[in-house]
């Protein structure tokens, strides 16, 4: 069996050798997820970690009355579902498809033998899992102490900042954005078309472009 193309290019695994990714592949599965179909249910028991083969989720937590906050969106290349494995303890959030989406699945004695055989795997586990808290900090702190144009200059520029650091390539709706910094899809929409008429960023039906990085920092309280 050769090694999956996804699992050697998931940053996760990249101190494995091909080998070891070729002797992972056979103790994984793939399933595939339709958009909005539940992948992980909050507070249930966890069996397996997942790794995003092509497709998008999102990490969420749901109130009472419904709403929703999405604590990170994830694509191809990126894991979930590794904590109710580490820590025993039930699921901490919903994992939800935002689109068609194909996993690998790993289950919970796979992945914890991985952990045992290849200590490298848990040194991966733990940069990603620093890189996670350190952007729920910048998450605790944009919601804190910047306002609603700052915490969407800040997010723009985390999104621009995955790829070239000018365009945002993911597809992402003014409903979902207002979901990850807890407004309104109103106040996001407006915000943006703010941006784009004072020049800092260019906004068509598919793209959003940033021309003046200073000013959209300087607004997120980076500058
Ligand atoms: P687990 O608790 O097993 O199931 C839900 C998963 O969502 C969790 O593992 C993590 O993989 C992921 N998750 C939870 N909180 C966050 C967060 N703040 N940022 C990114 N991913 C998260």
């Amino acid at each position: 069996m050769p090694a999956d193309t996804t699992l050697l290019s998931v940053p996760l695994f990249s101190q494995l050798s091909e080998d070891e990714i070729v002797n992972l592949t056979k103790v994984t599965r793939e399933k595939t997820y339709p958009k909005n179909s539940v992948i992980v249910f909050e507070d249930d028991p966890g069996d397996s970690l997942y790794v995003v083969k092509s497709g998008q989720v999102k990490v969420v937590l749901i109130g009472e009355d419904g709403r929703e906050v999405i604590l990170s969106v994830m694509g191809e290349g990126d894991f979930f579902g590794e904590m109710a494995l580490i820590d025993d303890q039930p699921r901490s959030a919903h994992v939800i498809a935002m689109e068609d989406s194909r996993l690998i699945v790993l289950y919970r004695q796979d992945f914890l033998r991985c952990l045992e055989e290849t200590p490298r795997i848990a040194l991966g586990m733990l940069k990603a899992l620093s890189r996670r808290l350190r952007s729920a900090d910048d998450k605790i702190g944009g919601l804190v102490l910047l306002d609603v144009p700052g915490r969407v200059a800040r997010l723009l520029l985390e999104l621009a900042d995955e790829g070239d650091g000018k365009t945002i390539s993911r597809k992402i709706t003014h409903h979902t954005i207002a979901q990850m910094i807890g407004s309104s899809r109103e106040t996001v929409s407006r915000t943006i078309r703010n941006f784009s008429t004072g020049g800092q960023l260019k906004v068509t039906s598919t793209t959003i472009e940033i021309i003046d990085r200073a000013g959209l920092e300087s607004a997120a309280g980076l500058g």
